[in-house]
Parts: C-alpha cells; sequence; structure tokens
C-alpha cells in the first residue's frame, strides 16, 4: 500500500469511527451519564482546575467531561470541547444549554490536527478517546503543542484489569466475587456479555486495530507515548464500577452505544441477521431475569495524569 492510500484509509477511518456513533447518540449519552460520572470526577480533580483557566476536552463525545469541567470553573475560565462527529457536538452543546453553561465551545475538528493555538490552555482532558485516534502519538504531540508549560493533562482508557499495582489485585477479587455470585443468581454482565454472544453468534473477529500505537498492554502503550511525548507522570489510578440496568432495553441500548466492535460490527450486518441476533439477546436477558438475575453494566477506567514540561 503506498503513502497516500494509507493516509486516505486513516481519514476514511476517523470519519468513519467518528460516523458510527451519530445514529447512536441518545443512548450513548444516557448510559455514559450513568455509568461515568464518578470517572468524570475523578480526572476533572486530578488535572487541579483552577478558576480562571482554559481547558480542552478532546474527543468530548456528548461533552460529559467538558460540561462539568466548565461548571467547575463557573465562569472564570473557559472549556472547547473538540470532536468529529457532528451527532455528539449537537447533543453536547444541547446538553451544555439544558445545564444552563455559557462558558463552553464545542468545535469540530480533529484531535490529531488541533486548530488550536500554541500554549493555549492550562488543562487537556481526554477519556475514552485517544484509542479512536489512528496515530494517538501524533494527537499527543498536539495535546503537548497546545498545552502550556507546566500545564496538566489527563488521559483515560477503558481497561478491564489494571495491569500493576494494587488496582490489581482489587480487580481480581471483584471478577472472582461475580462468578461466586452467578453460581446463585444467573446475573449477566455487560460489556462482555453482549461481546462473547456475538463471537457466539456471528464468529470471532479481532477487534478492528483503532490506533497504531502496538499490541501489548494498552495501559503499557498508552504510559509509553505519553512519556515519549514528553510529559513527566505524576499520577497513574483504576477505576471501576458497576450499574444496575434496569431493562433488557437498556442493556440492549447501552452495550450496542458504547462497545465500539459491537456498535460498528451491528451497523454493517444484514439487517435480518441484526434481527435474529437482537431476538436471541432479548431470550437470553428475559430468561436470566425471570429466574431472579440482574443485568449490570460494569465500567472501568485507566487514568494517567502528566505534566508538560
Ligand atoms: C468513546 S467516545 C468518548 C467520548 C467522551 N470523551 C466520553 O467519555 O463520553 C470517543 C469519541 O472520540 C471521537 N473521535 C474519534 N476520532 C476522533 C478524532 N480523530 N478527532 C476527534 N474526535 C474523535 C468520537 O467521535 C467519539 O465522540
Amino acid at each position: 500500500m503506498n503513502k497516500s492510500s494509507i493516509i486516505k484509509n486513516t481519514e476514511q477511518f476517523k470519519l468513519d469511527d467518528s460516523g458510527s456513533y451519530d445514529s447512536c447518540v441518545a443512548d450513548y449519552h444516557q448510559c455514559v451519564n450513568r455509568l461515568c460520572e464518578p470517572f468524570v470526577k475523578q480526572m476533572v480533580a486530578i488535572a487541579h482546575l483552577k478558576q480562571g483557566q482554559r481547558v480542552l476536552d478532546v474527543g468530548t463525545g456528548t461533552g460529559i467531561v467538558a460540561n462539568y469541567a466548565a461548571k467547575l470553573l463557573d465562569n472564570s475560565g473557559s472549556v472547547i470541547g473538540i470532536d468529529l462527529s457532528e451527532g455528539m457536538l449537537k447533543t453536547a452543546r444541547l446538553n451544555a444549554k439544558n445545564m444552563g453553561i455559557s462558558n463552553v465551545d464545542f468545535l469540530r475538528m480533529d484531535a490529531e490536527d488541533l486548530d488550536l493555538p500554541t500554549e493555549s490552555f492550562d488543562s487537556v482532558i481526554s477519556m475514552y478517546a485517544i484509542d479512536h485516534f489512528p496515530n494517538a502519538a501524533q494527537a499527543l504531540g498536539e495535546m503537548h503543542r497546545v498545552l502550556k508549560p507546566e500545564g496538566h493533562i489527563v488521559i483515560s482508557i477503558g481497561s478491564r484489569t489494571p495491569p500493576w499495582g494494587a488496582g490489581r489485585f482489587i480487580a481480581y477479587c471483584v471478577g472472582i466475587n461475580r462468578k461466586i455470585k452467578q453460581l446463585f443468581q444467573p446475573h449477566l454482565y455487560a460489556p462482555n456479555f453482549i461481546q462473547s454472544m456475538m463471537n457466539n453468534h456471528l464468529g470471532h473477529l479481532p477487534s478492528p486495530s483503532h490506533s497504531n500505537w502496538g499490541g501489548g498492554k494498552p495501559e503499557n502503550s498508552l504510559l509509553r507515548i505519553i512519556q515519549e511525548t514528553g510529559f513527566h507522570v505524576k499520577d497513574m489510578l483504576w477505576n471501576h464500577n458497576m450499574i444496575t440496568m434496569q431493562s433488557t432495553e437498556e442493556f440492549w441500548r447501552s452495550q450496542t452505544a458504547i462497545v465500539t466492535e459491537v456498535r460498528k460490527r451491528l451497523q454493517n450486518i444484514e439487517p435480518n441477521a441484526k434481527r435474529s441476533f437482537l431476538e436471541d439477546f432479548k431470550k437470553i436477558t428475559k430468561k436470566a431475569l425471570s429466574h431472579g438475575g440482574r443485568l449490570y453494566y460494569c465500567g472501568a477506567v485507566f487514568m494517567i495524569c502528566a505534566i508538560r514540561k
């Protein structure tokens, strides 16, 4: 493949990836709002925002981080949220309006090519987005450029088990606890549930590679590229939670909106195959509920806070 077709594929990948959210923005927002509030608060807390500061949220989605930070700055400072998905940006703007927030702007922009002045932000935050950028190192380079010296960057990725430290032991205990519960009650846990169901029904496919940071543990890769970009790592945290889904419909909508490989795959299969997949999904979840089981969504996050030297 020559260089121009790689670039064209990369640009097409970005449009397809961000465009894949457009048809499920409302479901995405509802679930992220319920699941991620503690993670958002934790990310913003470790960014140590101060009154009067300027903050950038990269891959802002429906603006959950940007709107929270803007509210915290309370008009003394300002926030810009950038994203490539028009659907996400429209909802982010509406959310800001409904929350009465006026010190936030949402702009359509590529994370790998920020149309923003050098050294113009005190903090850059990016939640669950960096592994969507084909060239994550390029995006981090841009975040480094727009940050002021000594500014904070906080980046998070989804991470079911932390790669090291006490968090690994906690995750192990959580897993055992879940397995014991399943012996007595047929609980179902997202997002593992839909992923394994999809593999069983439609055949196993390797997850599409989002970025070029290579194989291995994404947490290690994130740490490496943050350091290689010239940031000084200050904090690394892992967190998790579990929320009860109120219905089979919510269990379906949340997973098909949030889990990228599932969302993209379902958008590309025959309508009949999708219908029969949904029917089986309903059958299994209804059976679990009628036997006293519950439907849970398990969220987990790994975040790194670093300083621009
Ligand atoms: C998993 S969502 C995270 C959204 C939000 N940060 C949150 O936590 O709810 C990933 C977001 O990255 C956006 N995105 C993907 N590629 C992008 C790019 N090259 N530049 C900017 N945003 C991008 C998507 O449109 C999507 O809104």
